[in-house]
């Protein structure tokens, strides 16, 4: 590791003229890291944000080129995945059972680090799930977010539709390290809640910061041509209880980094898991696993405090009352 032969304690007592010629060789062994006119304003901030000398050094960010995509046959197919991820109910119709947008997740059109952004998805992948115990190539991760986030189907394996998510994928990660570690990848995580987080207080954020977009019933609202424009949270236009959201700490991870949309990092630490909480204690369609038990579905995918799933709140158990999964699919496209 290229850090740890420089001698730290030196830096600081080394004074202005040491600090330039520590600025000059602290750029040229990390270039992302900012050198301002200042000389002592070099040492902090490179200090500030370097490793104690022990620790290993940072994963190195990367972000998506946004070059354009090329007018070609291969480029074509890239659009084509490009279309499918901002909308598709339009774009796979026949895979899906609601009108989120593989966008309303994966924000920025899937570019997004700390968003679970598909650049780095695409590098992490074959890898082993817990949730279906084998080795998962990534079109089988992507069939995943069609059966329980969209609620619907997973496209067959080769399908038009996974082949072009996957090339618009590999089209974003073009440049980044072969890395399932790598920074940006999933969503970021939250520290555990100083309080185990609480449905009325969530009840609470959610009226004063998240009812205006979707909804004081979380079903949430159309433009006035129709189109969905804030996606629903809960019911059965939303993700199943398959779904990764549903987790409590996914769900408090997305929400910390990203809602109000816009203005992501504004609430408290607390206040995004008790809102996350309060979402993911509301009905939603059925888990496509689902035995004909929810006190068996619980136990064989939900047996966490994550999961809310078969759960009594306000007097329901949370599953038993779900529609069968499936959404427009089931009612042949005129849900
Ligand atoms: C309701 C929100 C939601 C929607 C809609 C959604 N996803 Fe996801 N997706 C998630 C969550 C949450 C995870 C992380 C799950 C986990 O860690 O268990 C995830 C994970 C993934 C991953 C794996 C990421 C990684 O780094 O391993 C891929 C690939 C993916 N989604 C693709 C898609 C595609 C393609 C669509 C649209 C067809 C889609 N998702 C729609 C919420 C969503
Ligand atoms: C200004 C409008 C707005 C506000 C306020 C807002 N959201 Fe969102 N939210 C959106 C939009 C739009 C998306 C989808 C992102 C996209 O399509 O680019 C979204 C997506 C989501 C999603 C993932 C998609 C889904 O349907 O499950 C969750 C969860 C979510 N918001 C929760 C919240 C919470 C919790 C709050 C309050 C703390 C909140 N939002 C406040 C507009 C908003």
């Amino acid at each position: 590791m290229k850090y740890a032969s420089i001698a730290w304690t030196s830096v600081f007592v080394a004074g202005a003229a040491g600090a330039l010629t520590f600025g000059a060789i602290a750029h040229s062994l990390r270039p992302d890291v900012e050198i301002t006119a200042h000389p002592k304003a070099q040492v902090i901030k490179v200090a500030a944000s370097a490793p104690a000398p022990s620790k290993p050094a940072p994963k190195a960010e990367f972000t998506p080129s946004d070059r354009p995509i090329p007018d070609d046959d291969f480029g074509k197919v890239v659009a084509e995945g490009q279309r499918i991820f901002n909308d598709p109910a339009k774009y796979a119709k026949a895979y899906v059972g609601n009108e989120l947008r593989c966008a309303s997740c994966h924000l920025d059109q899937g570019r997004k680090a700390g968003s679970a952004p598909m650049w780095a998805a695409y590098l992490s992948y074959p890898a082993y799930r817990a949730k279906n115990h084998h080795v998962n190539t990534f079109a089988e991760r992507l069939q995943g977010c069609f059966r329980y986030s969209m609620n619907g189907k997973a496209p067959p394996l080769g399908d038009p539709v996974l082949v072009a998510l996957e090339s618009y994928s590999y089209w974003m990660a073009q440049g980044a390290p072969l890395d399932p570690g790598i920074a940006g990848r999933g969503y970021t995580k939250l520290a555990k809640p100083a309080q185990t987080p609480d449905y009325h207080r969530g009840e609470a954020v959610y009226q004063a910061r998240c009812a205006l977009c979707h909804g004081a019933n979380g079903s949430g609202e159309r433009a006035r041509n129709g189109a969905p424009a804030f996606p629903a949270l809960w019911g059965d236009a939303s993700f199943n209880w398959g779904a990764g959201m549903g987790s409590i700490k996914n769900a408090a991870a997305f929400i910390k980094g990203n809602m109000p949309l816009g203005q992501g990092g504004t609430l408290s630490d607390q206040d995004a898991w008790d809102v996350a909480m309060f979402i993911d204690s509301h009905d939603r369609p059925q888990d496509p696993r689902f035995t004909q038990s929810v006190e068996e579905t619980r136990k064989l995918f939900h047996d966490s405090s994550e999961s809310m799933y078969g759960q009594s709140v306000n007097g329901a158990v949370l599953g038993s009352r779900s529609t069968p999964n499936g959404g427009t699919l089931r009612a042949g496209g005129k849900l």
